[in-house]
C-alpha cells in the first residue's frame, strides 16, 4: 500500500470562486444531468416564479431589461422573464457556457419545450406565439463575473443555483447573493433558487464547489437589501425517491423585490 502523502506536500485545497476552472465547465454534460427531463422540483419552481412575475412584473412598458446571472446551460430562468422584458442579458463567467448560450439561443432545442409549456399556464406567457424567436431577439449573452455586476442596473432578475454553487467560501456565497439583488433597481422583482445542503458537484469529470446553505442563510443575506421576501423550501423526501439532482437535501426559492425597507 502506498504511504499517504504528508500534509505539507498536498496541493492547497481549492475554496474560492477564482480557484476553479470555470472555462472547463461542460454545458452539455450539465444539461444532460439536470435538464434532460423536467423534474418535479423544477416544475414547482417554475410554477411559483411564473405566478410571482405575472403578479408583480406587468408588461414591458416602459421597456424593461432583465438579467439572468450564472446562466450555465439553463434557459428556463430567462424564459420565465420573457413576457416582461424587452431585453434579457444571459450572463456567465465561463467561456464554455457563454459559447453554448450563443449557439443554443439561435433556435433552442426541444428540451426546453416542457419548461415553456409549464410557463404558459399564465396568460402573459401563453400570449407569446413563438418563444424561440422571441427569446433569440431579446437575448444578449455576456461574459460577466457576478462579483463585478454594476449596481441598480436591471429591472428584473433571476439567479438559479449559482451563489451557493460557485465557491466553498461562505462569505462569497453571501457576497454573490447580495451582488445579484443589488444589480437590480430598487423595488424591482427577483427570483433566486438555491440548492440546500449541497457539498459540491461534478460536471464533465471536474469537481465544482458548494456552500451548504439553508433557509436561514438566505433570509440573513437578503435581510437589509430586499423587501417583500417570500422563501419557499422543498426538502427531498427520501421515502418518495423524489427525483432531484444528486447530493442535495432540497431546493430553496427566494422571491422578492430589491432594496431594503
Ligand atoms: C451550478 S451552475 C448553475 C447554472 C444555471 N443557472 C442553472 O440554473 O442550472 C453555476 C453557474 O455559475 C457560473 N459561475 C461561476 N462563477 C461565476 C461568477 N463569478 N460569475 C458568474 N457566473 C459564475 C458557472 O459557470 C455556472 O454556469
Amino acid at each position: 500500500m502506498a504511504a499517504a502523502p504528508c500534509p505539507e506536500v498536498l496541493p492547497p485545497r481549492k475554496r474560492r470562486n477564482a480557484d476553479y476552472e470555470w472555462d472547463e465547465f461542460d454545458p452539455v454534460d450539465y444539461l444532460k444531468r439536470n435538464y434532460a427531463v423536467l423534474r418535479e422540483p423544477d416544475r414547482r419552481i417554475i410554477t411559483e416564479v411564473r405566478r410571482y412575475f405575472t403578479a408583480v412584473a406587468g408588461h414591458p412598458s416602459p421597456p424593461t431589461r432583465g438579467i439572468d446571472v450564472g446562466s450555465g446551460s439553463n434557459l428556463y430562468p430567462a424564459l420565465a422573464m420573457l413576457p416582461f422584458c424587452t431585453e434579457i442579458t444571459l450572463s456567465d463567467r465561463s467561456e464554455s457556457n457563454v459559447e453554448w448560450l450563443v449557439d443554443e439561443l439561435r433556435w433552442y432545442s426541444g428540451v426546453w419545450d416542457p419548461f415553456w409549456t409549464e410557463l404558459t399556464e399564465s396568460p402573459p406567457y401563453a400570449r407569446i406565439g413563438n418563444p424561440r424567436t422571441q427569446l433569440y431577439s431579446k437575448a444578449k449573452v455576456c461574459k460577466i463575473d457576478l462579483f463585478e455586476l454594476p449596481a441598480a442596473t436591471w429591472d428584473i432578475g433571476t439567479m438559479f443555483f449559482v451563489a451557493e454553487s460557485i465557491s466553498a467560501d461562505r462569505q462569497e456565497f453571501h457576497d454573490a447573493t447580495r451582488r445579484f439583488v443589488q444589480a437590480l433597481k430598487p423595488d424591482r422583482p427577483f427570483a433566486a433558487a438555491f440548492m440546500a445542503g449541497s457539498k459540491g458537484y461534478e460536471v464533465g469529470g471536474h469537481p465544482f464547489p458548494a456552500v451548504e446553505v439553508d433557509e436561514a442563510d438566505i433570509r440573513d443575506c437578503l435581510a437589509d437589501i430586499a423587501h417583500e421576501v417570500d422563501i419557499r423550501v422543498w426538502p427531498v423526501d427520501p421515502k418518495k425517491h423524489e427525483p432531484l439532482r444528486e447530493g442535495y437535501s432540497g431546493m430553496i426559492l427566494a422571491l422578492g423585490k430589491a432594496g431594503g425597507r
